[in-house]
Order: C-alpha cells, then sequence, then structure tokens
C-alpha cells in the first residue's frame, strides 16, 4: 500500500461538508441562500480543511419536503441561481482542491413533476408506469413519517387508483422495476458528472430497490444498484455513491455489494451515530466501542462515512425502547425536542449544554474513528438549533458568518428568510464564524486543526480498528493501524479526570507517545506500558513514534 493510493481512492480520507444552498449564504439579497453566495464561501471551506461538498437538493421544486420533493432532475431551482452559477461554483471548487457530491433522490418525484402529470392523467400516458398504482391499497409498509401520513398507499382522484408514496404523500415513489426509469435515472448521474461533479449522495437507497411486497417474484433488486454503480464507473473513474441506508449490520453489507464491493462506495454508519449518543449518555464507552467492533469487513474501495448529526432528525430507531428513552432523556427530554417518535431535532452543542470540552471531545472522536468524517454545515462553529422552525427544520436555520442581523446570511426582512434565525445564547451575536475566525481559541480553530491533523493520518481512513484494555469504563481507548502507521486515541467521555494505563505491544526501543493536538510526549517502557492522563472529558491522539521513524511529530 503506497500513501499515493489515497489520491486514488480519495472517498476514505476525505472530509466531507454537508450544506443546502438555500441556507449557506443569500449574495443576491432576497433572502434566499444562492450559489452566488456559496461561490463566495468556498474559500472558507478551503480554510476549514473541508475536502468534498454535499450539496442538499437544489433542484427545482415546489419546496414542501426542503427540495427533496423535484419537478426537475436538470436543473436549478431558479431561486437559487442557474445551471451557469451552478458551474461556476464546480469551477471555484475545482480550483480549490475541493470534490463536489450531489444529492441523488431518485426513490420518487413531486407529485408536480410533468412525469407524475402526465401519469395520473391518463392509463395511457407513457408515464403511467412510471409510477407504482394499484386498484386497492397495496402491502401495508411502515411510514417514514408518521406524523403526517396514515398509510404509504394513496387514492389519486384523476387517476382513481392508488399509488405508493414511502414519504409524504406528495411525493410519489418511482417504479424502478420499469427499464425506461432506469435508464432516465442513468441518465441524470450522466448529467451531473458531465458538469463535474464527482459522485452522489444517494437518498433512501433501501427504498429505492425494496420489493412493493415480498410475495412478489421479482430477481434480485439488487442489480439496480450494481448497474447504477458499474454505470458510474464507466462515465468517472473517480466518481463515488454514497449511501443513506439506515440498516442494521448484516443488511448494510449487502448494500456495499458484499466481498465486490459493487455497490455503495461509502454507507452512513447510522448505527455508531445512535450508539455514540448511548455512550454520550451513559458516560459509558462500550456502546460506541461494541458499534465499531461490530462493523463488518467491507472491500477495499468501500469505506463507512462517520457523522454525529445530519440534516435530518437524529434518529435513534436502531436503540432499544429504553435505550432511546436513555438519549431522550439526556439530551432532549422536552417532547418539542423530538420528533416522529424516534428523533431529536437539536444539535450537538445545545444537548450538551454548551460544554466546550465535551463539544470538542465528541468531535475528536468523530475524526479519530476509521472512516470518513460528514459535518453538517455550522458545526464547526457549534451551531444550536431553532426548536420555533417546524420539525426537522430546527436544525436546518441559516448559516451564522456573523453577530449582524441574520447572522450575516442575508440583507433581507428576517421574513424573507427561508426559516429563522437560531436565537438566544447559540444565536448569531455568540456564535457566529468572523468572530470565531480571530479567536485560536475558538471551536472553529479547534476544528481546523482536527480537521489538519485528520488528513496528516491516513491511517484514520484506511486503519484497522482496535480496543485497547484500560480499566476506566468511560474511557475509549483505541488504535487505528495502517502499515506501519498507528494511532492511539484516548477520549473520556465522564467528568471526572482519570490515568490511563495501555499495554501497547512490543515496540522499538526509546519509542514515545506524541501528542498531534497539543505540545506533550508520553515515554513508553521497554514491554510497552504507557501512563497517560486525561482531563475530565479530556481526549489525546497519540502517535508512537520510534527514534528512526521519519513521520513528521
Ligand atoms: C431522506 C432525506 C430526507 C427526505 C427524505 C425524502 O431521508 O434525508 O431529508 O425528507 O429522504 O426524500
Amino acid at each position: 500500500m503506497r500513501i499515493t493510493d489515497t489520491s486514488d481512492l480519495w472517498w476514505r480520507t476525505a472530509v466531507i461538508y454537508c450544506l443546502d444552498v438555500e441556507t449557506f449564504l443569500d449574495w443576491g439579497g432576497d433572502g434566499t441562500g444562492d450559489f452566488a453566495g456559496l461561490a463566495q464561501r468556498i474559500d472558507y471551506l478551503a480554510e476549514v480543511g473541508v475536502t468534498c461538498l454535499w450539496l442538499m437538493p437544489f433542484y427545482p421544486t415546489p419546496d414542501r419536503d426542503d427540495g427533496y420533493d423535484i419537478v426537475d432532475f436538470y436543473g436549478v431551482d431558479p431561486r437559487l441561481g442557474t445551471l451557469g452559477d451552478f458551474v461556476e461554483v464546480m469551477r471555484t471548487a475545482r480550483d480549490r482542491g475541493m470534490r463536489v457530491i450531489v444529492d441523488l433522490v431518485v426513490n420518487h418525484t413531486s407529485d408536480r413533476h410533468p412525469w407524475f402529470r402526465s401519469a395520473r392523467s391518463s392509463p395511457n400516458s407513457r408515464y403511467r408506469d412510471w409510477y407504482v398504482w394499484r386498484d386497492e391499497p397495496g402491502e401495508d409498509m411502515e411510514l417514514v413519517f408518521p406524523d403526517k401520513e396514515e398509510s404509504v398507499w394513496t387514492y389519486d382522484e384523476r387517476a382513481r387508483q392508488y399509488y405508493l408514496h414511502r414519504f409524504y404523500r406528495h411525493q410519489p415513489d418511482l417504479n424502478v422495476e420499469n427499464p425506461d426509469v432506469r435508464d432516465e435515472i442513468a441518465k441524470i448521474v450522466g448529467f451531473w458528472l458531465e458538469l463535474g461533479v464527482s459522485g452522489f449522495r444517494v437518498d433512501a437507497v433501501p427504498f429505492l430497490i425494496e420489493a412493493e411486497s415480498a410475495a412478489q417474484d421479482v430477481p434480485d433488486r439488487h442489480e439496480h444498484l450494481r448497474d447504477l454503480r458499474a454505470f458510474l464507473g464507466r462515465r468517472s473513474g473517480e466518481a463515488i455513491l454514497l449511501g443513506e441506508v439506515n440498516l442494521e449490520r448484516d443488511e448494510q453489507v449487502r448494500f456495499f455489494g458484499g466481498d465486490a464491493g459493487d455497490e455503495m462506495h461509502m454507507l452512513f454508519d447510522f448505527i455508531a451515530m445512535q450508539r455514540l449518543y448511548l455512550s454520550l449518555a451513559r458516560q459509558d464507552a462500550a456502546p460506541i466501542a461494541e458499534a465499531i467492533l461490530d462493523r463488518p469487513p467491507i472491500a477495499r474501495a468501500s469505506q463507512w462515512a462517520t457523522f454525529v448529526r445530519n440534516h435530518d432528525e437524529l434518529t435513534l430507531d436502531k436503540l432499544s425502547d429504553e435505550e432511546r428513552q436513555e438519549v431522550f432523556e439526556a439530551f432532549g427530554p422536552d417532547p418539542e425536542m423530538q420528533v416522529f417518535g424516534r428523533g431529536l431535532r437539536r444539535r450537538l452543542p445545545t444537548m450538551l449544554d454548551g460544554d466546550p470540552r465535551r463539544i470538542r471531545m465528541v468531535y475528536s472522536l468523530l475524526f479519530s474513528l476509521p472512516g470518513t468524517p460528514v459535518l453538517f454545515y455550522g458545526e464547526e462553529i457549534g451551531m444550536g438549533e431553532n426548536l420555533e422552525a417546524e420539525g426537522r427544520y430546527a436544525v436546518r436555520t441559516p448559516m451564522q458568518w456573523t453577530a449582524s442581523r441574520n447572522g450575516g446570511f442575508s440583507d433581507a426582512a428576517p421574513s424573507k428568510l427561508p426559516g429563522p434565525v437560531v436565537e438566544g445564547g447559540f444565536g448569531p451575536e455568540h456564535v457566529n464564524v468572523e468572530s470565531q475566525r480571530r479567536d485560536p481559541a475558538s471551536l472553529l480553530s479547534f476544528m481546523t486543526l482536527l480537521v489538519q491533523r485528520y488528513r496528516e493520518c491516513p491511517e484514520l481512513g484506511w486503519g484497522d480498528f482496535e480496543l485497547l484494555d484500560q480499566p476506566n469504563p468511560a474511557v475509549l481507548a483505541h488504535r487505528v493501524r495502517w502499515d506501519d502507521a498507528a494511532i492511539v486515541a484516548l477520549h473520556n467521555l465522564a467528568p471526572e479526570p482519570c490515568t490511563v494505563p495501555l499495554t501497547l505491544g512490543p515496540c522499538e526501543a526509546g519509542t514515545d507517545l506524541v501528542d498531534l493536538l497539543c505540545d506533550g510526549v508520553s515515554p513508553i517502557d521497554e514491554r510497552g506500558h504507557a501512563e497517560v492522563t486525561l482531563e475530565g472529558f479530556g481526549f489525546r491522539w497519540l502517535r508512537p513514534v520510534s527514534p528512526t521513524s521519519r513521520r513528521l511529530r
């Protein structure tokens, strides 16, 4: 294995940053964020060290699900700019060494999409069979949005049939069994690749390929994903598919394409994310350690995407009822902080009562676990949420650039913004980019350091996880090794300081543990023992460095 492999399989060591153009920066002054605004902030993102942007849906939309309801897969929402503005952003990002991936939302369309309008208008429409119709409601399936919908089947007066929608009723599911639909999906993928994207965050992957009824005699549905992957590979050697697949471990393996690794390149590790919150609530490292140990082996070009927050509810659906309750009690006891009975609509800093030590410890942990970290905009400055906003929109508030009106997001009247700005202690007066840029002790400065160190440690993206034995239940002590490189990471999930005795195995005489995030060196004795202290919620990244090592200390 060579260090240069990290540029071919770039996604294994990337730093991905998710943003919605609509809420990032309004340059036009009409209250809506736009591509012109994003172009202005590419340098900021490059300074933080982001290597790949993930753009949430920016396509023309009636905007009833924040753009996840699309009426044209080949365009740009005119409120955000034009295709020309999109290309300008692509070009600027590439110049700053940043890749861009975009949301691919092809499980469904908006009900106002011309395909659906035509489909519902007549059984003879060429688009009729692009959707899933039944004379009687089909199989009852689990609802994704139980607060708004009662069934995944809705009767359409015009079509005089029921149609399937796994999400809202205004998002009819496309029929991917139809070869014409598959061809169209490939065309969409091909279109954006021509405009320079490096891949796709694929929305709702399991729903995309699911059988309407298990009883139906349908051949291997994963074939669709394999075809898509092969097509992607033919069109671009570097493009990736990052799948939203919130399923149990054994199912996840299938969406990677098993040993062949020929489906999704990356999957979000929803399980590790949920177990992390359980660990934080209990101040016990076991749940997160188990989640990482429990990861199935994956192919060389596959990778886990790690995260602590995304744009949706912080789902806790893979925890048991009691475990979920523990996390609710610790981090979101009020019913208004919860949503869909399974998740939280808060951001990390508010859940941790703004404790800077604890917030940093969590991000240090995120970046030190094997995988590729994904940040949601505003995490780097510690933004909070606004619970006044509806449902999941609580965490999709405008980016906070300055302490001035609208957090510097827009010059327009507050009523024109896509949603309310955060208020109170986490509002722009206290949490904004401008002031944190000038403060070496800020969260932004810390996150920038973390990103820099992560990028200098390819073992974190490529290496194997090993849990290190030590006596403190609140401490996660782990080592990630790749070839002759290694990082030892220690994280104290509890407020009490502690000492961590470590047994690291045989190493060259004179090997030290060198701190990578601050100044400090701990000796390792000839039997491979070391003793390291941690403050309350403290953390250390330690690299074993032998006298003959040539790596930077
Ligand atoms: C995914 C998205 C979510 C959206 C849904 C329907 O789960 O993450 O935001 O509402 O798909 O497209």
